[in-house]
């Protein structure tokens, strides 16, 4: 399931954006995850996954940002920032993480959904066009999609840690 619950106005997508521009952006770096059709330019937030070694290490610390997160998701305790128009391919969240992700969608993009948890043996598609502004909760063990972004679209994603 996907739920919109809040929506920023566009004073506050500015001080997001301009948080995002200042204290994030220095520190992007070029990633290829397996799903994602190009580099994309990303940031981990608090700790980082690492696929190859299936390990999380430390990660950058914006105390700022990190607060406007908590008050929307306090149960958030890793994030991944990304910039651009690369969207990403069709793919569930890997198992660093529970099913409980948010988003802060910071630009347009199309975003696909295929909900087959809520109710066992169907599929719920859905594709959404998204603003910039839109904050949401989603299953990340759903499979997701980002397409049509962009070119300056900012998204943050956050997740709740799977402890082994
Ligand atoms: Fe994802």
């Amino acid at each position: 399931m996907i739920t919109f619950f809040d929506h920023l106005a566009v004073e506050e997508i500015g001080r997001w954006r301009d948080l995002l521009e200042k204290e994030v952006r220095p520190y992007l770096q070029e990633d290829r995850a397996y799903y994602a059709s190009q580099y994309r330019q990303v940031c981990w937030l608090e700790e980082q996954w690492n696929p190859a070694t299936r390990t999380l290490t430390s990660a950058l610390s914006v105390p700022r940002l990190w607060q406007l997160l908590q008050s929307r998701f306090p149960w958030a305790n890793i994030g991944l920032v990304s910039y651009g128009n690369m969207g990403i391919k069709p793919h569930r969240d890997d198992s660093y993480c529970t099913s409980l992700a948010g988003g802060v969608n910071l630009g347009s993009c199309i975003f696909e959904y295929w909900d087959d948890r809520t109710t066992p043996g169907t599929i719920d598609y859905k594709k959404l066009k998204l603003e910039s502004g839109e904050v949401y909760t989603f299953n990340a063990k759903c499979k997701h999609a980002a397409s049509s972004c962009a070119n300056d679209r900012w998204i943050i994603n956050v997740w709740k840690k799977k402890l082994k």
